[in-house]
């Protein structure tokens, strides 16, 4: 297991790596755009009409090309081989149909693009975390957009990408929240 860095030092780590055309999928309220490197050509898909009006009030004030969808990231509504990279960070646990969702982002990457994430998944199977996670997950489904915290993610996405690279964490803090982050490329 990796040292944990921080939930922000990872994320800006990652987001760092972006070029090109990026499409973030589930953008919410845009908390992502002050660390996306200026040259970009950005466009946020965001289902959720609340947060995407804050998203796109966040996006009006970030420099460089960005732009709004109003869709699910299960039917992207991209053309295919249109993008140089995807980005996701803790989407994937409030999705509908993961492999939907993974099967969208192959289709609209382009030959030589990647898929960029970060994510929480489920604790370890038998520890007292799963456990919570599980009973935890009917309440978190209604009040936080979907959201089910006891979905191991790793093995979907090694499943629809020819090559991952993939680090597993565990948060530090009062709760153990553990995490995968990386890229996959199609
Ligand atoms: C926990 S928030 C994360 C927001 C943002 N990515 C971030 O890191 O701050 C999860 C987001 O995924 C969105 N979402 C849920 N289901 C989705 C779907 N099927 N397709 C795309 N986005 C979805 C939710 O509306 C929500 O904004």
């Amino acid at each position: 297991m990796t040292t944990w860095p921080g939930y922000q030092s990872l994320k800006r780590s990652l987001l760092a790596t972006l070029t090109g055309q990026v499409l973030e999928i589930g953008a919410g309220n845009g908390a992502n755009l002050p660390l996306l490197p200026p040259a970009i050509d950005w466009t946020g898909l965001e289902p959720h009409p609340r947060a995407r009006r804050a998203l796109s009030q966040a996006a009006t004030a970030a420099p460089g090309p960005r732009r709004i969808l109003d869709a699910h990231a299960e039917a992207i509504p991209l053309p295919s081989a249109s993008i140089d990279v995807v980005l996701s960070t803790a989407v994937l646990c409030s999705v509908d149909n993961l492999s939907a969702v993974l099967s969208e982002v192959h289709r609209v990457l382009r030959p030589g693009g990647r898929f960029v994430f970060m994510e929480h998944v489920a604790a370890p199977p038998g520890s007292a975390f799963r456990r919570m996670q599980r009973m935890i997950a009917p309440i978190t489904r209604v009040v936080d957009r979907g959201c089910d915290p006891s979905r191991d993610l790793a093995p979907e996405i090694e499943a629809a990408f020819a090559d991952v690279d993939l680090t597993r964490y565990t948060a530090s803090g009062l709760f153990k929240i553990p995490f995968i982050a990386g890229t996959a490329y199609p």
